[in-house]
Formats: structure tokens, sequence, C-alpha cells
């Protein structure tokens, strides 16, 4: 029997310590609360043995981020880390950051974090934490692990799409020479990571994970959206999520992604791109190579709205897929399947090399590009999709200008319709 005195409701219990970050030169070492003081554990309100108290090593975070976020290193020490507030580190200048332990955002006030969010312009979104500066270096040497408590997220959103201030997990803004390594993420708020106004960015060995345990799908999970970004490394990693893997979005340019499993997405996008009539969104010099897309909704394809703008230069190289949707698509018109012959965002130098697998229902490609800017220089070689349940696959193809030798027989026209995800054979 505990003694009466420990039974008082949480709130009650007043947290005696403050965060201590251990500065040693330029160094900044951060241990978790919740790992220092054995007065944290108290027992829970319903009952259920020991639990922490609302511990919040968010102060002593930021703190190690203000002492030693120019010309240092910060360390956090393995343990567990209760992140209760946003995080701005974007004043960052030739910093390590080496993360050894699990950091989890708290999900007891989403109301909290749909206020306090950062905004990230694009679309309205928000986020929980922007790193930005320059000469960064962020690396979980596989043991860091980024907990979102995405379930509650996909609870409150309730399969809706977008819902406002649910916040992105990690954004880089206005980041040049970054480097994010060795991180494991589970279920994200929202997309796990996000590149905006940012320079020479590497991400490479990371892990996500975040599908719902319920009927609410996890969408907006993505692994990652980049957005008026170039020099853009990304490397070596394994998503599952219930939304795009990697998705280029507007004015991004030479970025180049390898060595990418995908479970449960979109896989490679480049998109969606063109929202905003009045704002252009260019997009060129793009490779995705060596990808694997297990039981998605696509693997290689580009969405637009009728907007304006390019998107050019783009290969999709080595992409093999397991039980795909609806593996090659190309819309000038997604989601409102409406206006599509209007758009006057260009598509050309696309090239499709080595794309192979199975499609889940009986069509390997569908491309509608725009009556008003069809697209042009369109490349395929070497694409072996098969029907998983037998028979051929086939090629919907509308308003291509070099369709007779683009390396690919078309087997039908492709209305503007046609819709992302079939749900049988057409
Ligand atoms: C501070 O760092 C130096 C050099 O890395 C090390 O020798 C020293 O033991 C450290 N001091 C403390 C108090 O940890
Ligand atoms: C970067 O910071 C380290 C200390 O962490 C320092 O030794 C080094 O001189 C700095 N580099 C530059 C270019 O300022
Ligand atoms: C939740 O966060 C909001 C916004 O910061 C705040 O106004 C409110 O008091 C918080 N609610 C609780 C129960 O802490
Ligand atoms: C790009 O950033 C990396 C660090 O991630 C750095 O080593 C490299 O020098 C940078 N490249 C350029 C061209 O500045
Ligand atoms: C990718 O992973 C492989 C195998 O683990 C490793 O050898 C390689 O160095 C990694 N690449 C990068 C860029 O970290
Ligand atoms: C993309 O870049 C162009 C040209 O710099 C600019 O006019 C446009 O506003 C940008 N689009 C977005 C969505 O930021
Ligand atoms: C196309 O993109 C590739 C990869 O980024 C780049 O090497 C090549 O120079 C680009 N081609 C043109 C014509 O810009
Ligand atoms: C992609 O795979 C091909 C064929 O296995 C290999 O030659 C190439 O080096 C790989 N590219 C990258 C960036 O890993
Ligand atoms: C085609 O891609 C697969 C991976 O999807 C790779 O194993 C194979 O080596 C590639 N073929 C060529 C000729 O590069």
């Amino acid at each position: 029997m505990l003694p009466l005195t420990l039974l008082l409701p949480l709130s009650a219990i007043v947290l005696p310590v403050h965060g201590e970050v251990v500065k040693n030169g330029s160094t900044c070492i951060v241990t978790p609360l919740s790992d220092t003081n054995a007065a944290f554990a108290v027992p829970r309100s319903d009952g259920g043995g020991l639990a922490r108290a609302t511990v919040d090593d968010t102060p002593q975070i930021l703190s190690a981020f203000s002492q030693c976020g120019q010309d240092g290193t910060i360390i956090l020490r393995p343990g567990t880390y209760h992140i209760r507030q946003v995080m701005d580190t974007t004043n960052l200048r030739n910093v390590s950051v080496e993360i050894y332990g699990t950091l989890i955002w708290s999900a007891d006030n989403l109301s909290y974090w749909r206020q306090k969010s950062f905004s990230v312009t694009y679309a309205g979104r928000q986020t929980a934490w922007r790193i930005g500066g320059r000469d960064i270096a962020l690396r979980g040497f596989g043991q860091a692990v980024f907990d979102g408590n995405g379930q509650a997220w996909i609870d409150l959103a309730r399969g809706a799409s977008n819902l406002d201030g649910r916040p992105i997990s990690l954004t880089v803004w206005h980041g040049t020479n970054v480097l994010i390594d060795g991180i494991t993420w589970r279920m994200a708020q929202f997309w796990h990571t996000f590149v905006a106004y940012s320079q020479n960015v590497t991400m490479t060995n990371l892990v996500m994970n975040t599908l719902s345990s319920n009927s609410y799908s996890s969408q907006n999970t993505d692994g990652t959206d980049t957005w008026n970004s170039k020099d853009i490394t990304i490397s070596n990693w394994t998503v599952t999520c219930g939304d795009d893997c990697i998705a280029i979005k507007g004015n991004s340019s030479n970025v180049h992604v390898s060595n990418v499993v995908c479970h449960e997405s979109g896989a490679m996008t480049i998109g969606s791109v063109g929202s905003n009539a009045r704002q252009p969104d260019y997009v060129e010099n793009i490779v995705f190579e060596n990808i694997t897309a297990i039981h998605s909704s696509n693997s290689a394809w580009i969405k637009t709205y009728p907007g304006t703008g390019y998107v050019r230069n783009v290969t999709f190289r080595n992409i093999y897929g397991e039980d795909v949707n609806q593996p090659i698509y190309v819309t000038s018109c997604i989601y409102s399947y409406q206006n599509c012959d209007s758009s006057h965002l260009a598509i050309s130098d696309i090239r499709w090399e080595n794309i192979t697998g199975t499609s889940r229902y009986n069509v390997a490609a569908a491309i509608h590009c725009s009556g008003a800017a069809p697209c042009d220089n369109l490349h395929f070689s070497d694409i072996n999709i098969k029907p998983k349940n037998g028979g051929t696959a086939k090629v919907l193809c509308s308003n291509i200008k070099n369709q007779a030798t683009m390396g690919l027989q078309c087997t039908g026209p492709c209305p503007g319709s046609h819709p992302q995800q079939l749900s049988g054979n057409v």
C-alpha cells in the first residue's frame, strides 16, 4: 500500500528540479529530467501503477541550443525526453546535434500544438520544430527516436485531410548545409519532415513508421516534402506511412533520392504542384533511383493542379513495386479532376527507366496531360509491370506530344477523370 500522500492528482505535484544542461567548453550535454529525479515517479490517477508526472524537457533542450547552437556541440544523452513546447532553433551555425535518446511530443493538449506551432507558409501548414541556419548536423546514430504521439492526431483528424494546425514533426527552415542522419520516427504528428527555403540538405539513414492502429486513415503522414529548396540528397530511408513517401513540391531543384523502401505509401511523387494559380511552381533536375514500393498507391508519379510553371528533367530509375494500385500516374488536375485540359503547368523531359513489379489491378500506367500544355519528351525503357492476379497491364495515355516515340505502347486514352487510385480492373 502506497502512503496516502502519494495519491495526489498529478496536477498537484510541484516539480522540484530545473533542467540541468551541463556546459563544458563549447559542448552542452543534456540529460532527460525524468531520468534524473526519482520524485517524478508518481502513481497514475487511474490506479494503473507508476507513471511520470508532466515533465517538460523542452526548456533545457532550448537552453542547450542557445548556449551551444553556434560553433558548438549539443548532446542529448540516452533516455526519454518529454517535449511539451514548440521549438524554434533557426539561428544555428556550425553545430553538431547528437541525439541518443527518445523524444516524445505531448498529446494531452492538442490545442496547444494547433495554436502555437510555427507557420511554414506552404498551404497554411505548421510545424512543431523548425531548425535553420548553416552548417548543421543533426544525428541520431540509429538510436534517436522521435515519437509524435501521432495516433492522437489521427484520431483528432478522424480521417479528414490537412487538419489545420496539425504540426509537421521537423522542418528544415532557411537551412544551408544541413545533415540529418540516423533518426527513427514513430507515429509522427503529421508529415515527418519538411524542407523549405533551404539549400544543400542531406537526409540519410532515416526510418519512419506512422500507421493508424484504428479505422481512421493515417493520411498526411508524408515521409518528406521539399519546397522552395535545392541541392537535396535523400538516401537510405525505410518509410511506412499512409501518404506520400517522398514528395517534391514547387520550386524544388537538384534533388537526388536513392535507396528508399516505402510501405503503404504514395512512394515517389512530384507534387502536388500548381495549387496556387497566381504563383508558378518550378520543379527540375530530380532523380529517384533504387526505390522499392510495397503495397503502395502509386510508385513513380506526377501530380499537378491546373496551374502554371513547369516540371522538367525528372528521372525515375530502378523502381520495383509490389501490389501497387497504379504504379505510373500523371495527372494535370489532381484531387478535383476538373479543368484537366486547361492547365498550363508544362511537364517535359521525364524518364521512367527499369520500372518493374506488380500492379494491384490491370493498369501499369495512366497519364493524362493537359490539352493546353501536352507533355513532351516522355521516355520509357524497361517497363515490366504485371497485374498481380495475372493478365496484361494497360497503359492509358492522353495529350503526350511524343507518344509515338516515347518507348511505351499506349493501349487506350486516359480521361482527365481517371482517378489516382483504382478500386478494380478497368
Ligand atoms: C570537459 O571536456 C574535456 C575535454 O573534452 C574533458 O577532458 C573534461 O573531463 C570535461 N569536464 C567535465 C567536467 O566533464
Ligand atoms: C566550429 O565549431 C567548433 C567547435 O564546436 C570549432 O572548433 C570550429 O573552429 C568551428 N568552425 C568554424 C569554421 O568556425
Ligand atoms: C492547452 O493549450 C492552450 C494553448 O496554449 C492553453 O490555452 C490551455 O490552457 C491548455 N489547456 C490545458 C488543459 O493545459
Ligand atoms: C553541403 O553540406 C555538407 C554538410 O552536410 C557539407 O559537408 C558540404 O561541404 C556542403 N556542400 C557545399 C557545396 O557547401
Ligand atoms: C546506406 O546504407 C548502407 C548499408 O547500411 C551503408 O553502407 C551506406 O554507407 C549508407 N549510405 C549513406 C549515404 O549513409
Ligand atoms: C516559385 O518561384 C517563383 C520564381 O522565383 C516565384 O515567382 C513563385 O512565387 C514561387 N512559388 C512559390 C509557391 O513560392
Ligand atoms: C537533368 O538533371 C540531372 C540530375 O539532376 C542533371 O545532372 C542534368 O544536368 C540535368 N539536365 C539538364 C539539361 O539540366
Ligand atoms: C542504384 O542501383 C544500381 C544498380 O544496382 C547501382 O549501379 C547504382 O550504383 C545504385 N545507385 C545508388 C545511388 O545507390
Ligand atoms: C533494375 O532495377 C532493379 C531494382 O528495382 C535492379 O535490381 C536492377 O539491377 C536494375 N536493372 C538494371 C539493368 O539496372
